[in-house]
């Protein structure tokens, strides 16, 4: 997550939420979000990620008890940058964003963020798993919730910098899908981690052509452009229920691939006035990209479009593996 300075502010769309936070001082996060550890009952582990382990736990506040996410931090995580981050992410509420409920410090110091529990688990496990029943119309679902979250933190000048299905988290009947783990990214060690192809977990695969370009003046750029770029990934990925990107592709190949114009193929059930608009969030030049404000009308059109003309396409269950329909990248 990194906040634009005023001067740097792009010209938005007129604001359609204003965003409803109050400013938060780091006093308030000492003051008001700090979680006892006592309070804290670990259950089972829920995941790991790229920079922290998450586990669930009951959370016990004056004899109320819910289930929480405890996400503890990796140890290189500077304290300085968490708690400002930790600061930002107390200041997004919105339906579509996974709620924060606290921070806390372990006795060795590591950094543990607690949040809402998401019981249908992150979309990226969903979409795998071969027992789960994907409609297009959820996927119209889930991308409309995604385009209300989004909104709202390019609204707010924030940047998430990791938008895929793998941090979209679905509440446990699968209807409500919540952004989550923004803002977790380290300022210092995004770019260079992100587009290092030693580490095969890295998401580069996700990143904006100008974040991966080595010799250009735009090099390991990245801005609200790049989240809009992601955003296309994550469709494809929900109409392809989690496929690997480009096939595993290489950075290097993945750079000359995107460079000579190649993009993610149209998947089968996607349609193509809405693979049109996945293409203009992959635009090569960022400023002929969309806003998320205006790819909600885009998305919107396409939705009424199908509804009145053909309804029956929205009740098309996507297969996972519907693979012999998947026009594969061709990459050389
Ligand atoms: N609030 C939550 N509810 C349920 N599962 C969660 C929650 N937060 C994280 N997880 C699980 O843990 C995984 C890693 O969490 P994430 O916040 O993305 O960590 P990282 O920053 O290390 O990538 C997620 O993909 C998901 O499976
Ligand atoms: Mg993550």
């Amino acid at each position: 997550m990194f906040w634009w300075y005023k001067n740097k502010k792009p010209k938005l769309p007129q604001k359609r939420y204003s965003p409803n936070s109050v400013p938060i001082l780091m006093d308030d996060l000492y003051n008001h979000y700090i979680i006892p550890s006592e309070s804290l009952t670990y259950l089972e582990k829920l995941g790991t990620g790229n920079s922290a382990d998450v586990h669930l736990a009951e959370y016990t506040n004056n004899s109320n008890s819910i289930k929480v996410a405890v996400k503890t931090l990796k140890l290189n995580c500077f304290k300085a940058d968490t708690l400002k981050e930790i600061k930002l992410l107390s200041s997004c509420k919105h339906e579509y964003i996974v709620k924060f409920i606290g921070w806390m410090e372990t006795p060795d110091e590591q950094m543990c963020i607690i949040t809402e529990y998401m019981g249908g688990g992150d979309l990226s496990t969903y979409l795998t798993n071969p027992n789960k029943l994907l409609m297009v119309s959820t996927v119209f679902n889930y991308i409309f919730q995604v385009l209300d979250a989004m909104i709202y933190l390019s609204h707010k000048y924030i940047l998430h910098r990791d938008l895929a299905a793998r941090n979209c988290l679905l509440n446990e009947t699968y209807e409500i899908l919540k952004i989550n783990d923004f803002g977790l990214s380290r300022e210092m060690d995004i770019n260079y981690e992100y587009i290092s192809e030693a580490n095969p977990r890295l998401p580069f695969r996700w990143l904006p052509l100008e974040a991966l370009l080595p010799t250009s003046s735009e090099y390991r750029t990245f801005t609200f452009k790049g989240d809009i770029w992601a955003f296309g990934i994550l469709v494809w990925e929900m109409f392809e229920r989690g496929h690997e990107l480009y096939d595993g592709i290489s950075l290097p190949a993945l750079i000359r691939f995107l460079k000579v114009g190649h993009r993610l193929p149209r998947p089968q059930h996607c349609s193509l006035e809405l693979y049109k608009v996945m293409l203009s969030c992959w635009d090569e030049n960022p400023a002929n990209r969309p806003t998320f404000d205006t790819l909600q009308d885009d998305v919107e059109k396409v939705f009424q479009e199908i509804k009145t003309s053909d309804p029956n396409k929205l009740n098309i269950a996507i297969e996972l593996n519907c693979g012999n329909e998947y026009e594969r990248p061709n990459i050389s």
